[in-house]
């Protein structure tokens, strides 16, 4: 029988907002870490990953739930787990040796065992030679290692890793997780668990035994996957290829539900006004499309394989896939993509004519469109304020959302020349009556 490492139980977060309604980052998450196995977390930026590994950590306390640690109740910082995140602040006036102790601090430990033991974690994470140097001498991916040693140094047995290589080079990256792996592999690793944050979907396949997919509005889990590979795994293998589709499949499946916000029944949300908009500009959904037109073979297109012809992450990439299904220029599913007729319609049109089309798609799929061309249409002089439609989205979303949300509908909108904008008076008016 598995043990586990850490037990999360029905985790929930909110922070505080100043004269606001608190912010539910984190919702209903429980998962067990067992020990031997690493796993990955995947899932949007600003769905409460981070958030997450903070309260594991004992960082932040959470609001409800949590955390069980050799059974008992995590309350502040444990000894046995370390936290790795995307850079390090390292103490530049130290050297790489003394800056390893630091993670030794907070424990009681004599100097010369203490001294011991960064040697040894220096060692390890393939910086021996590097003792006596400083910060400011050293390369990112070095930098990086020092981090590494720095938590190690404390022989944790959970590690827990935020975005760990995503600052690093793709090279640099591949050779620092090759060596965690090997790590991780030897006879002498004491880590029972290690679960890690990413935003690449290869690393979580090259690297997890699971791998769990976080949706946002509020973080929770979507889905999990298991991968049962042997190691060291190859980028290029087709069962890891197959794994990386799956993932896709997943993550895009789950995303346009996040969009929606779940809200007690009210008028607004009877025409639709709880949809978020990605935050993506007509350019790139043109672009996006262009693309995919370029690869249309006769089926759909595997989503791996349109990332990297437009090398984009899926940070960058799914939102711009939210968008062209929000608009119902594509349909995303089981991993690929296929445009729709009427995004066909699109590409082929005249700069008018492609107007003209998209101002059609708008108001047909985006009821925020259609609620304000009504709202103009019903008003003298066709004149209505900004601050009035951030106030009706305000009903479900935050200021900031609700203003961020209409600033990418104004960008549709006054590309499709259906209402322009004054930015001196944040008044929105119709172009044209129709
Ligand atoms: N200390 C804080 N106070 C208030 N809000 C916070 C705080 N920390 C995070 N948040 C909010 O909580 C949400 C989740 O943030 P978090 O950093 O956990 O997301 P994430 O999944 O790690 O995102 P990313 O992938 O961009 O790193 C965000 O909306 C963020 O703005
Ligand atoms: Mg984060």
């Amino acid at each position: 029988m598995s043990h586990s490492t850490v037990e999360i139980k029905k985790i929930q977060h909110s922070f505080k907002k100043p004269d606001q309604q608190d912010l539910l980052v984190i919702d209903g998450v429980s998962l067990n870490l067992q020990e031997g196995e690493i796993v990955a977390l995947l899932g949007q930026s600003g769905s409460g990953k981070s958030t997450l590994l903070r309260i594991i950590a004992g960082l932040i306390r959470p609001t409800q739930g949590e955390v069980l640690y050799q059974g008992e109740i995590v309350r502040g910082p444990a000894s046995g787990i370390a936290m790795v995140f995307q850079s390090f602040a390292l103490m530049p006036w130290l050297t790489v040796l003394e800056n390893v102790e630091l993670g030794l601090e907070a424990q009681r430990i004599p100097a010369k065992i203490r001294r011991e033991r960064a040697l040894k974690a220096i060692d390890k994470i393939g910086m021996d030679g590097f003792e006596g140097a400083y910060p400011k001498e050293l390369s990112g991916g070095m930098r990086q290692r020092v981090g590494f040693a720095r938590a190690l140094v404390t022989e944790p047995q959970l590690l827990l890793m935020d975005e760990p290589f995503s600052a690093l080079d793709v090279l640099t990256a591949e050779s620092l997780r090759n060596d965690l792996m090997e790590l991780w592999q030897s006879a002498d690793n004491k880590m029972k668990s290690i679960l890690f944050v990413t935003h690449n979907i290869e690393e979580a396949v090259l690297m997890a035994d699971r791998i769990i997919v976080f949706g946002s509005n509020p973080g929770s889990i979507k889905g999990e996957l298991v991968v049962n590979l042997a190691h060291p795994r190859n980028g290029q293998d087709p069962a890891v290829l197959h794994l990386i589709d799956e993932v896709y499949t997943v993550m895009t499946s789950t995303r346009l539900e996040s969009l929606r916000m779940k809200a007690t029944p009210h008028v607004m949300e009877k025409i639709g006004l709880n949809h978020r908009l990605p935050d993506v500009g007509v350019a790139e959904l043109i672009g996006l499309l262009e693309a995919v037109d370029e690869l249309q073979q006769k089926g759909p297109i595997d989503l791996p394989h349109l990332a990297n012809h437009v090398r984009l992450n899926i940070d960058d990439l799914f939102p711009v896939l939210d968008a062209l299904t929000l608009l119902q220029l594509a349909k995303v599913s089981e991993g690929d993509i296929t445009m729709t007729r009427k995004a066909k319609e699109l590409l082929d049109a005249d700069i008018t004519d492609k107007k003209i089309l998209f101002a059609r798609l708008l108001l047909e799929s985006i009821p925020l469109a259609k609620h304000i061309d009504d709202v103009l249409k019903g008003v003298p002089n066709h004149k209505a304020s900004e601050a009035h439609f951030v106030q009706d989205l305000e009903e479900y979303f935050t200021k900031e959302e609700a203003e961020r949300i209409l600033e990418t509908l104004i960008d549709w909108a006054r590309y499709a020349e259906i209402f322009a904008y004054d930015y001196d008076s944040g008044l929105l008016h119709l172009e044209d009556v129709r």
